[in-house]
């Protein structure tokens, strides 16, 4: 097949990665401005390079005009989650979302693979519009913890720089490694009710001081100097105290401000608007 046929093959594949990145990258975005604690910590994505695919097709024998049916991982995204339990909450989206429909699940985090691999892999149908109208293709989630992905990038390099050939002593310390790692999730996840709650204060307060900000920026435009100084101290000077109730109170009392302006100026403008229209 000519190089640019296959370039024409895995250009829905590019669309697919770019669309579930964006949607993805969205719920993170949905989840942060509720002050809400994101089950997702980051989302990737890539297409396989048409070198590795050729890689591929020949290891497995498979025939080129059966690449996009047999070969699941043409697109392939990666959800990095920080908490095991973070993972099956990321499953079920998957599994209830209307976009895609579950071709086939794959949990290597309950069997571990030989070489100690550790992830949750579903791989949906998932369609995209493209000049020949509706094309329903294959896409591979990889579902981990960061702890999870750090083991599985170094092992992906050795696997890299070893080809086949790995020696058995690498093997058996980046098997070591792999219990080491499944320590740290089980640890990570028993202090994960604290780490979740100084998430969310601090979730929380990011998203008053944005709403805070924006207040201020508008009164800004609109209120006399003197004022919005002194409204921007008291700011700082509640900001540093660190009390969320006191912040929350302050951002509520701008809100008020804000209207206030926000019906002066209107009001205003009605008397321009009668001003020119010479009524008076
Ligand atoms: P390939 O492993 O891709 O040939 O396909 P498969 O049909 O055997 O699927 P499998 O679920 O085993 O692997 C899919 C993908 O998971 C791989 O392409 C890798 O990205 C990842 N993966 C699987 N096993 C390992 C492993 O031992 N180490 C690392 N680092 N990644 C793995
Ligand atoms: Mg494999």
């Amino acid at each position: 097949m000519e190089i640019q046929l296959w370039r024409e093959l895995l250009d829905p594949y590019e669309l697919a990665v770019n669309e579930i990145i964006v949607k993805f990258d969205h719920l993170i975005k949905e989840y942060r401005e509720r002050g809400m604690y994101s089950p997702i910590e980051q989302v990737s994505g890539r297409v396989k390079s048409i070198p590795s695919l050729l890689e591929k097709a020949q290891k497995k024998k498979i025939p080129i005009e059966e690449i996009d049916e047999r070969i699941e991982d043409l697109a392939g995204i990666r959800i990095i989650c920080q908490f095991v339990e973070d993972i099956e909450t990321v499953v079920k989206m998957i599994r209830e979302r209307a976009d895609m429909r579950v071709k086939r699940e794959k949990d290597y985090i309950s069997n571990q693979k030989s070489s100690g691999y550790r992830s949750y892999h579903i791989i949906v149908y998932y369609q995209v519009e493209t000049l020949q109208g509706p094309k329903e293709i294959l896409v591979e989630f990889q579902i981990r913890t960061l702890a999870m992905n750090f083991w599985a990038v170094i092992e992906h390099s050795l696997q890299y720089k070893y080809k086949r050939n790995m020696p058995i002593e690498i093997r058996t310390r980046l098997m070591e490694a792999a219990n080491s790692i499944i320590k740290l999730d089980e640890q990570m996840s028993s202090v994960r009710s604290e780490i979740m709650e100084a998430q969310n204060s601090f979730q929380i307060k990011a998203a008053i001081v944005s709403e805070i900000l924006n207040n201020i920026q508008n009164i800004y435009r609109v209120a006399n100097k003197r004022e919005v100084i002194k409204i921007q101290d008291e700011f700082y000077r509640i900001y540093e105290s660190n009390d969320l109730e006191e912040l929350r109170m302050f951002s509520q009392q701008l809100d008020i401000i804000t209207e206030g302006y926000h019906a002066q100026a209107i009001s205003l403008s009605g008397v321009e608007h009668i001003y020119r229209n010479n009524t008076i």
